[in-house]
């Protein structure tokens, strides 16, 4: 198969951490006799810096005319400094999200056995919790209308949602279930919001259309409590932007690391892999940053495509990565020198040689 990626490397540890998919996506190719071209656009601080402009117009056409893209990561300490910056890096990548009209973002959670101990939780809480986050990235609060007065002392966000918003992701959510546990919980704040009421009463009617799935609703509060104490409750979780964001960043303790939470963003006509992590400065550029989750996105992106042989060797690659603590810091203390790199070229030899991949 013939793929041309776009890749967004972003800020902080996105250029490290992008560098390691795009190797393994390289042994991908070439074990499995793909053409994979890859090639690199600005976005983000590290855009505004060289031009200006979070979000360049080349890097637009360059997505729309990928046929996936490979994010990396977004930010910088000294915009989150500044609350009256008008030009900020995330406008990159919520930018990026609305032109390529990327709706569902999928965010699978997975207890690995190998790590349950990494989690602060309890491990027989966590064992075997298996959720896949739908949430939806093109609207809500992140889009709605803003507002500051001239004085600067009342600010406003709207929440606003569009019934075919909501079903088109809610039909890809109610799918991915019947693949699954068939269990679809939806999670908002109906009790309070009008928009949530438009969400549960969007899914109820939705929901005969697939009789063999389990429907619930939680509420936002309800579920951040529930989905630490009993998160094998879950199967697939259905939620608008903003809950969804802080949703998944939180199951990220039932993981052991943010750095390893992958996900794909999926639109009617484009698709971006992303890691769910942040661009986090501080670790840039010290080979600490875990590329595990970028390396999960590439996986997916291969899912994507149907190339489900090769999307499982690479996940075979991270497990086994993880089984023989070739990790970063975030996750070993057993070896302190396994660096961002050393992580991907363990996964990238492992694909070449997936019988004789070792520590050495
Ligand atoms: C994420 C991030 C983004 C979001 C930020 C960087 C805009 O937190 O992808 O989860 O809030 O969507």
């Amino acid at each position: 198969m013939k793929l041309n990626i776009a890749v967004l490397q972003g800020d902080g540890i996105g250029p490290e951490v992008t560098a390691q998919a795009v190797k393994v996506l390289k042994a991908v190719a070439m074990e499995f006799n793909h053409i994979f071209t890859f090639q690199k656009a600005l976005v983000g601080a590290s855009a505004i810096d060289k031009t200006g402009n979070p979000l360049p117009e080349e890097t637009i056409s360059i997505c729309k005319k990928a046929d996936a893209v490979l994010f990396g990561a977004i930010g910088d300490t000294k915009y989150d400094e500044d609350p009256d910056a008008k030009i900020r890096p995330e406008q990159g990548l919520l930018g990026i999200r609305k032109e390529l009209g990327l709706y569902t973002n999928i965010r699978p959670i997975i207890a690995y056995e190998d790590l349950l101990n990494k989690s602060s939780l309890k491990v027989k809480q966590i064992k075997d919790t298996n959720i896949l986050i739908y949430r939806e990235l093109t609207g809500g609060i992140y889009f709605g209308d803003r507002y500051l007065s001239d004085d600067g002392n009342i600010a406003s966000d709207v929440c606003k949602y569009e019934r075919f918003e909501i079903e088109r992701i809610a039909h890809l959510a109610f799918k991915a279930a019947l693949s699954r546990k068939r269990k679809l919980t939806l999670v908002d704040k109906a009790n309070v919001l009008e928009s949530s009421r438009l969400w549960r009463r969007v899914v109820k009617e939705i929901a005969p259309q697939y009789p063999n799935v389990k429907v619930n609703f939680m509420y936002i509060d309800n579920a951040a409590m529930e989905l630490i104490i009993h998160p094998r409750q879950f199967d697939v979780i259905l939620t608008e932007n903003m809950f969804g964001d802080i949703l998944s960043e939180e199951a990220s303790v039932i993981v052991g690391s943010i750095g390893l939470l992958a996900s794909a963003s999926i639109g009617d006509k484009h698709a971006m892999f992303e890691p769910i992590h942040g661009a986090y400065a501080k670790a840039a550029n010290r080979g600490v940053a875990n590329p595990i989750a970028s390396i999960l996105s590439a996986a997916m992106l291969l899912d994507h495509f149907g190339l489900y042989e090769e999307a499982a060797l690479v996940r075979e690659g991270v497990d086994k990565s993880l089984k023989l603590h070739i990790t970063t810091p975030d996750l070993n203390n057993k070896y302190d020198n396994i660096t961002t790199t050393k992580v991907g070229d363990f996964i990238e030899d492992f694909i070449q040689n997936p019988d004789e991949t070792n520590l050495n």
